[in-house]
């Protein structure tokens, strides 16, 4: 919480009333298209017994309906250790999570501003980042947030919500929460926490589309901006299709992305795709994505893809909660 941030405790439960008003008074047009609601989250159920047995934690209670109403009225009375520690930010509570929930306290997360200069003060606006020089990207340097949630890019081929990242933060292990996926992945029932003290899981996160060109896998003899002009010759926007319109093509079937808008945003350029899959990419790895299956897919998996999933992690399918 930016405005929260740096304020000294006595003054800490001012701005956390004010923000909570804010917030309840109606965030911003875009906020107030995501689901806003008053914070009711439905009680989960507590995890099944024989995981239970094998964790190595006590087992978690979901919070009733009536405890996490009870948080939510101190927090708007202005009580900041009620809204900080708000069960809706741990698991399981923040699993059934809307955007409109966090929202509720956290608007300013849709109205955050970059500097205007930096503090040596060199104008934004004379800086050119290399992502910025991508034809997909418009407009003027924006929060983080915005980027992601709310610039017309982002509204064509994504559809993240908060809990696509934040997947709460576990206070003794000081780690986000992410062991459903690790250990899906590990094949083990065991948690096996993040262990940078981050808010999010970058691995599981980011690196799906911040990750390097696969072109190892798809044997192709070179990074993408080596051979795009071969793979592009007059007439074709798009070289990726050229391949993709029948190899992989059940792809982008999650509940964080827009499948059609990707597919329509990619007639004009191989920059839509090459975007999530090398063009951004703030990591030396590409993400082991799961190889779910196509039509005339070939018989023999080829040795990279061997142990891959078949099917994107349960929490993103689109028929998932
Ligand atoms: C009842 C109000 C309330 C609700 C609802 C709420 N938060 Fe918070 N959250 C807070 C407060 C207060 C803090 C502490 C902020 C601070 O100390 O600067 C906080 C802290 C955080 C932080 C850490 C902030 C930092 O500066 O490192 C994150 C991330 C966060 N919340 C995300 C969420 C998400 C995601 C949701 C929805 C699942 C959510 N919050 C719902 C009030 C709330
Ligand atoms: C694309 C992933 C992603 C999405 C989607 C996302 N966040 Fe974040 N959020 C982050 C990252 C990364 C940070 C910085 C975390 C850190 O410092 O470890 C962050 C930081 C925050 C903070 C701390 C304050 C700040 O600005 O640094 C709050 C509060 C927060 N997010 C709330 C939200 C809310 C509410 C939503 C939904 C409207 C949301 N986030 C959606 C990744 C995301
Ligand atoms: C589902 C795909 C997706 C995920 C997940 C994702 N990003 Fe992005 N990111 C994008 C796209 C698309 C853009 C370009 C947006 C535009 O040009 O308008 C972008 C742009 C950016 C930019 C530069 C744009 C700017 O002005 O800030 C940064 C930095 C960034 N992402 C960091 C991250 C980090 C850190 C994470 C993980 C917490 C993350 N991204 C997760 C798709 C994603
Ligand atoms: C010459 C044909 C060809 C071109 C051009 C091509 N691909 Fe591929 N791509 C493939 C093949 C083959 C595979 C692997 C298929 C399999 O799973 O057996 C693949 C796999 C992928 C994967 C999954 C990688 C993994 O590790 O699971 C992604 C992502 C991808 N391509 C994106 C792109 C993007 C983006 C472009 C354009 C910038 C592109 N491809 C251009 C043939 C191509
Ligand atoms: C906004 C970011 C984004 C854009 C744009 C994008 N992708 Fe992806 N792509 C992803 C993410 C994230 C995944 C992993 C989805 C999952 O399983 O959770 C993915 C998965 C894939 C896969 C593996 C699918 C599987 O399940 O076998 C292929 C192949 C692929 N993309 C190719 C492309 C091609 C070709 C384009 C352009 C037509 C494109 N991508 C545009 C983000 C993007």
């Amino acid at each position: 919480m930016r405005p929260g941030r740096g304020i000294p405790k006595s003054t800490g439960s001012m701005a956390i009333t004010v923000g909570i008003v804010a917030g309840l008074l109606g965030v911003t047009a875009v906020a107030a298209e995501r689901e806003t609601k008053p914070i009711v989250v439905a009680a989960t159920k507590a995890p099944a017994k024989a995981e239970e047995a094998k964790s190595t934690k006590p087992p978690v209670v979901a919070p009733s309906v009536a405890a996490l109403e009870a948080a939510t009225k101190k927090a708007k009375a202005g009580d900041y250790d009620a809204a900080r520690w708000h069960p809706i930010h741990f698991k399981p509570a923040i699993d059934k999570a809307k955007d409109g929930d966090c929202l509720a306290c956290h608007s300013e997360i849709l109205k955050a501003k970059p500097r205007a200069a930096s503090e040596a003060g060199l104008p934004a606006g004379d800086v050119l980042a290399w992502y910025q020089t991508l034809d997909t990207y418009t407009g003027g340097q924006e929060d983080f947030h915005i980027r992601h949630m709310v610039t017309p890019f982002a509204g064509k081929v994504m559809n993240l919500s908060c809990t696509t990242c934040h997947q709460g933060n576990d206070p003794r292990e000081e780690s986000s929460h992410d062991q459903l996926v690790a250990s899906a992945k590990a094949g083990s029932k065991e948690p096996s926490p993040f262990t940078l003290r981050k808010m999010v899981n970058p691995s599981e996160t980011c690196l799906k589309c911040h990750g390097q060109f696969p072109a190892a896998s798809m044997e192709l003899p070179g990074p993408w901006h080596e051979i795009r002009a071969d793979m592009e010759p007059e007439g074709v926007a798009n070289g990726c299709l050229t391949c993709h319109e029948t190899i992989r093509t059940n792809r982008h079937k999650v509940n964080y992305l827009k499948a059609d808008g990707i597919e329509e945003a990619a007639k004009e350029s191989s920059d839509t795709c090459y975007g999530c899959h090398g063009g951004r990419s703030w990591y030396r790895i590409s993400y082991p994505y799961a190889r779910t299956p196509w039509p005339d897919m070939p018989a023999d998996t080829p040795e990279w893809a061997k142990g891959r999933p078949t099917a994107p992690e349960a929490r993103f399918r689109i028929d998932a909660k």
